[in-house]
Order: C-alpha cells, then structure tokens, then sequence
C-alpha cells in the first residue's frame, strides 16, 4: 500500500512550524506549503512548494503533483490582525478553506483534511466556560470566518464524504515560531522579555482569563483526532479541546517563579475587547469520551519549557 503523504498548508506559521517537526520526527512523508518560505532551520530540509492557498489551480496542481493523501490546512488570518484587515482576514480564511475543500471533493481526492477552527467561534452569550454546542456569536471576522467555516466542513462532509475534521484551537503556547498576529500572543512574546531592562508590556488586562495550550497539545490533538475511525467522531461541529486557562497575572506569577527579576505591566489596547468577549474556559468533555482527547501540559511544565528554550535560543518575536 502506498505510503501518506502528509502536506501542511501554512507550514512557516507557528502552528505548522510545529506540526512539521513532529510529523518528521515521527518519520511521515511531509510536504510544505505556504506563501513564505519557513525559517525554522529543523524543518528546511523537508520538500517546500511556495503556493498561495487562495490560488485553486495552483494549489490543486501542487498536491496532485506530490501525491498528498492528507491536508493541514493552516494558512489564516488571525483574530487581531484580522480585525485591521477585514477584507484580506474573510477572503484568506474563506477562499482558502473552500479551496481545499472542493480540492478534496473533487480534483485531488485526500484521505483526510484537518483544520482548525478556534475559541473566537465564541461570543459574550456563550458564558465563562463554553459549551461544545451552546450559542456561538462570534464578535470578530476572524470568529466569524471560523465558525462560517465549521458549517462549510460539515456540509462538504455531508454532501461530498469529504472527511474533513476540526478542533477549536485555545491561543497557543511554543518556542518554534513567534505567533501571527493573534489576541493570545502575548503568553508567547512574553518569553522574550524576561530579563530585560524595561518591564514587559502586556497589551491584555492582568486578570483577563483565556483558554490556552502548550503546541505539544495542539498538535497531539491534530494528530489523534486524523487518526481515530471516523464513526467514533459524533458532532458535524469543530470539538472543544481544552487544556489551560489563566489570565496574565497568573501566568507572569509563574514566571516568577522561574525569574525573579522579571517585570511587566498591563497596558490593554483593542486587543482587549477582543479578548473580553471570549470564554475563560471550554467544555471539552465531547472530545475526551469521542476521541480520547486528553492534555498533558500543566501551567508549570509549560512555563519551564518555555523558560528553557528562551534561555538556550534565539528569540522568537521581534523587539515590541
Ligand atoms: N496560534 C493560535 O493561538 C491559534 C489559536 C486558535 C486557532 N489557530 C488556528 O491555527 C491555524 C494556524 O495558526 P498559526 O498561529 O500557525 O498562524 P500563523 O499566522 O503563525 O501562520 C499562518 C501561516 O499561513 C501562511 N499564509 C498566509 N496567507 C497565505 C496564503 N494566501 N497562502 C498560503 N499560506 C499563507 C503565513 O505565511 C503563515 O506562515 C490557523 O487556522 C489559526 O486560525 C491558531
């Protein structure tokens, strides 16, 4: 039988930086695809293709050509940046998605597409902690392409098979690659200024709590969720997965613990209405009986790791 052939569209962003180095180090076929070539130097060696994901001929002609069985497709425009950009933040994560979707309907048939969907799918109606299928008012382009594309997934599964499945991804915490452009970036640009003269400055409310995730998570659940039977997955909806949730005072305290020395304040810009209009919290409990999904990253694992790589590489994000 012939091998997978694993491709990620999006693979210089965080997330696919990530999902690259894991799915080689796990030995798979991997094929990168994104509008910029990735700069991470451990993955410059997997086979690269510069494809723009709004660009269907192309796109089809670059999978068909390297005979890729599964998709992550990444490629998006996130919540903050999106925000200052609606027009480009809805044609990217529309016209992108649809892209792959009828690709994987028609022309290029795939085994298995995963994309991820978000907690902006979320608004103020949905409560602290979100139910799996409670109301879903999303307050931002990016919320409201995330949770548009969740009803695209599942009616190109219904009406194409197209098995195509999807997690609501928490803001996401590793050392690979600095964030795009998101309204959690700070739990990551933080590491870069933990010793610094000035004190770092938190674009967030110190007390304003979100769903978070280390990237060993984040990617463990893409992994486990393409790989379970499709029958033991029972929503048409992306799954809530949750794993952590604090707010910045929390995480800086932490920090502390590691650094002593380290300072911050908290000057909230229009970041923070973002934010406030997210849950502090997922209900999850679908993914864990459906597909087993279960964390592994506590907030002291996570911010030793993170303290770790930051003292023993370069830093991720540019001077704030
Ligand atoms: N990072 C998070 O905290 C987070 C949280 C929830 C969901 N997600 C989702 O995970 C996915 C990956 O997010 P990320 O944080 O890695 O984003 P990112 O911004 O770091 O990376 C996105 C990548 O897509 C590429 N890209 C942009 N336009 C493109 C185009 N037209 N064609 C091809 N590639 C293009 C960019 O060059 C970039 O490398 C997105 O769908 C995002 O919505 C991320």
């Amino acid at each position: 039988m012939a091998q997978d052939v694993h491709c990620i569209i999006g693979a210089s962003g965080q997330l696919g930086t990530e999902m690259a180095l894991s799915l080689k180090s796990a030995g798979e076929r991997v094929v990168l695809m994104d509008i910029k070539p990735p700069s991470f130097e451990g993955i410059l060696d997997l086979p690269f293709e510069q494809v723009d994901v709004c660009d269907a001929a192309r796109l089809a002609s670059a999978l068909g050509e390297n005979g890729i069985t599964h998709v992550y497709h990444l490629a998006a425009a996130l919540s903050a940046r999106g925000e200052q950009d609606p027009q480009w933040a809805w044609n990217l994560n529309m016209k992108g998605l649809l892209n792959v979707l009828e690709i994987a309907a028609g022309h290029v048939p795939l085994a298995r597409v995963f994309w991820p969907s978000s907690i902006a799918v979320f608004g103020p109606e949905s409560g602290r902690t979100a139910a799996q299928s409670g109301p879903r008012i999303p307050g931002t382009v990016y919320g409201i392409s995330k949770n548009a594309g969740e009803h695209w997934c599942a009616w190109y599964h219904r009406q194409h098979g197209v098995d195509v499945r999807s997690v609501r991804y928490p803001g996401l915490i590793g050392t690979l690659a600095p964030p795009g452009g998101g309204t959690t970036d700070y739990a990551v640009e933080v590491f870069d200024h933990l010793e610094g003269p000035e004190p770092y400055r938190c674009f967030l409310d110190a007390h304003e709590k979100l769903p978070m995730m280390h990237m060993d998570d984040a990617v463990g659940a893409a992994m486990q969720i393409l790989s379970v039977p499709r029958e033991r997955l029972t929503t048409p909806e992306a799954y809530n997965i949750a794993a952590l949730s604090f707010c910045p005072a929390e995480l800086f305290a932490e920090i502390r613990r590691h650094v002593p020395g380290f300072k911050y304040e908290c000057i909230p810009d229009y970041r923070q209405d973002i934010a406030a209009g997210w849950p502090d919290d997922l209900d999850d409990a679908l993914a864990r009986a459906d597909w087993d999904w279960n964390p592994t990253v506590d907030l002291s694992d996570l911010v030793d790791t993170m303290v770790k790589a930051r003292h023993s590489n370069q830093p991720l994000s540019p001077a704030l």
